[in-house]
């Protein structure tokens, strides 16, 4: 990992040094154990994982299920069949939406949902009828319990809500929004990127019925990673194909994970996960969370300090996420993500992120914010350097 100690905050960077600060996106760096196991996978490995009874095959389905084993463990799946291994949490999304969802069927969702969620349901409006809910959470982008109770006072089929928002880091309630979703005889979808592997989750204790996750952000698994945990009742499949298991049937099998994981699955992608994973309970997920406070109030505590600097969201540590919305004011974000990447070697993410309901809850479209974000590796360093860039670029 590279570092910027003694250097000061407006020395250019050369290319191979970099603050990274989007780890809302992707995270990096990854712990060393990802990449070597993914590298012994292709180089020694090499079979189908579930497909043929060679060898090699065998050591490949074991090391997949070594992953949803992990997975299991770490979201609280009531059983490890009911981890379902998908590219990333948007095919997981469009799994538990499309596969739940029926004609003339009414969801809630909050507004501050990523279009891996919108987008499904504008789509299901359109094609199946679904009256879609939305919601409104505070400007601080919090979502209210008894805001969401109010608004299942109709018969509603789902509840969709993202655990962590990727624009403010906002946390929500999520045992307060099971209940008042069970509480209407609604069934609750939560969309897990930002926070598993960063928080701790148990899906079937909070009563959670779906839960969808992506592996490569804080789970420090690599891109093309993710899936969908099914706590409750079990959806209809989107994609139909082989699975290595009832191959003389034609239909799709009914059995758990099969049913869903048509198609070879990305082994070498799994066996990154598996890695990451091992690394977060090797950790262990509380100190990780605990650690993931601490670093938010530094670069929280450095940017307070800064009076043309606005920071959207809660600003609690005890209510976020590493992941920080701001605006410098008299320069668009556009220029301020410019900038510290072209002055200083920092990388964030600038725009509305995918998620323009987030923004206009919190008001910031058209042009969105700055988004730095932090993960389990960022070091201290980097959150300091990235304050002091910030007030660079803040003073007129
Ligand atoms: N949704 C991801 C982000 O917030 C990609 O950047």
């Amino acid at each position: 990992m590279n570092g910027f100690a003694g250097r000061s905050a407006g020395d250019q960077t050369t290319s191979d040094e970099v603050i990274y600060l989007d780890n809302a996106a992707t995270s990096w760096p990854k712990p060393p154990a990802v990449g070597e196991t993914m590298c012994h996978y292709l180089e020694t490995v090499g079979g189908s994982p579930g497909r043929g009874g060679h060898r090699r095959a065998v050591e490949a389905g074991r090391i997949v299920f070594d992953a949803r084993e992990g997975m299991a463990e770490l979201l609280g799946a009531p059983d490890v069949e009911r981890v379902i291994l998908l590219k990333n949490a948007t095919e997981a999304l469009n799994l538990a939406l499309l596969g739940t969802l029926r004609r003339g069927d009414r969801v809630v969702v909050s507004s501050l949902e990523h279009n891996s969620v919108m987008r499904p349901l504008r789509h299901l409006e359109g094609e199946r009828d679904v009256e879609v809910h939305v919601v409104r959470c505070d400007p601080q982008g919090s979502l209210d319990p008894a805001r969401l109770a109010a608004a299942l006072t109709e018969p509603t089929r789902l509840v969709a809500v993202a655990h962590g928002s990727n624009v403010t880091g906002a946390l929500a309630p999520l045992g307060e929004l099971a209940d008042v979703a069970h509480d209407a005889g609604a069934m609750l979808l939560v969309d897990a990127a930002q926070t598993a592997g960063a928080h701790p989750i148990d899906a079937a204790a909070l009563g959670v019925d779906l839960l969808a996750f992506t592996g490569h952000k804080s789970l420090f698994g690599p891109q093309g990673t993710g899936g969908l945990v099914i706590a409750g009742e079990v959806p209809e499949p989107i994609i139909h194909g082989g699975t290595g298991s009832n191959s003389e049937a034609e239909m799709q099998p009914e059995l758990l994970p099969d049913r869903f994981e048509s198609g070879t699955l990305n082994g070498v992608g799994f066996a990154g996960l598996g890695a990451g994973v091992g690394y977060i309970v090797a950790e262990g997920l509380e100190h990780i969370a605990s650690r993931g406070r601490a670093r938010l109030a530094r670069l929280l505590d450095g940017l307070a300090a800064i009076p043309r600097v606005r920071v959207f969201g809660p600003a609690d540590p005890e209510r976020q996420l590493g992941v920080v919305s701001l605006e410098v004011e008299g320069r668009s974000p556009a220029e301020v993500g410019m900038l510290l990447d072209e002055r200083y070697g920092i990388l964030t993410r600038v725009g509305l992120h995918c998620s323009p309901a987030a923004h206009r809850t919190i008001g910031t479209v058209p042009v969105g914010t700055v988004r730095l974000s932090l993960s389990d590796l960022t070091p201290d360093d980097h959150i300091d350097r990235a304050v002091a860039a910030l007030r660079e670029l803040a003073t007129p």
